[in-house]
């Protein structure tokens, strides 16, 4: 099934300090990446990413999960990116796991970034599963989102080696760098359509 996002316009979701957002922000501000930001919505009011989203001027929500059951919460954030006519979720650092009523809502059409090399290392504190593991190289995944934890078809990976003197720190900023890098360059390959889903293969077209 070839992937075609009606439109360019990303809905950004996160819960913490955003700098996988401001990475994709700054390549589109800089040109090298076409899309336009339709909203960032999170369910942390106070996370740092939505705070500068709303520095940035762009539209923004706070939509609170918590006291609310999955379904309730996601059909409201689900009924928010529609509205503004949003044709790829971008998953960034949002720390909820997606039930039915959302990846439906979107079919393949929903990217997340994980800080592994998947299917290594999924769930939670996923740098230092990898160091305590001694493993000598990690890395970062961006993938479609389906029903499974970080298990949805792969669009883009990098690696990176993983030091004797790496702290959870350090090897989290190694691979944020990369990060940074591959998840604007997936978004591009995902809206200009080169992406074709085989089973759990994504192949690139021309
Ligand atoms: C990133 O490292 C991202 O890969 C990870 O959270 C961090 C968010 O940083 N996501 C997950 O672990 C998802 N399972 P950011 O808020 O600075 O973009």
């Amino acid at each position: 099934m070839r992937v075609r996002p009606a439109n360019r316009r990303l809905g950004i979701l996160l819960s913490g300090r955003g700098s996988n957002f401001e990475a994709i922000a700054d390549r589109i501000a800089s040109g090298s990446l076409q899309a336009q930001i339709a909203i960032v919505i999170s369910n942390i009011e106070t996370a740092p990413g939505l705070e500068r989203a709303r520095a940035s001027g762009l539209t923004t929500a706070f939509i609170p999960s918590r006291g609310k059951a999955r379904d309730e919460f996601e059909a409201e954030v689900v009924g928010v990116l529609k509205q503004h006519d949003v044709s790829l979720v971008v998953l960034a650092g949002f720390m909820r796991i997606l039930g039915a009523t959302f990846i439906e809502s979107f079919p393949y059409g929903i990217l997340n970034i994980h800080p592994s090399l998947l299917p290594a290392f999924h769930g939670m504190d996923a740098q230092k599963q990898a160091l305590d593991h001694g493993v000598r190289f990690s890395g970062c995944t961006v993938h479609f989102v389906d029903q499974s934890l970080d298990g949805g078809p792969i669009v883009a990976q990098a690696a990176v080696p993983v030091m004797v003197s790496d702290t959870a720190d350090s090897l989290s900023a190694r691979i944020l760098k990369e990060e940074h890098r591959i998840y604007s360059e997936a978004i591009e390959l995902v809206l200009a359509g080169r992406c074709e889903i085989e089973g759990r293969r994504v192949l690139i077209h021309e």
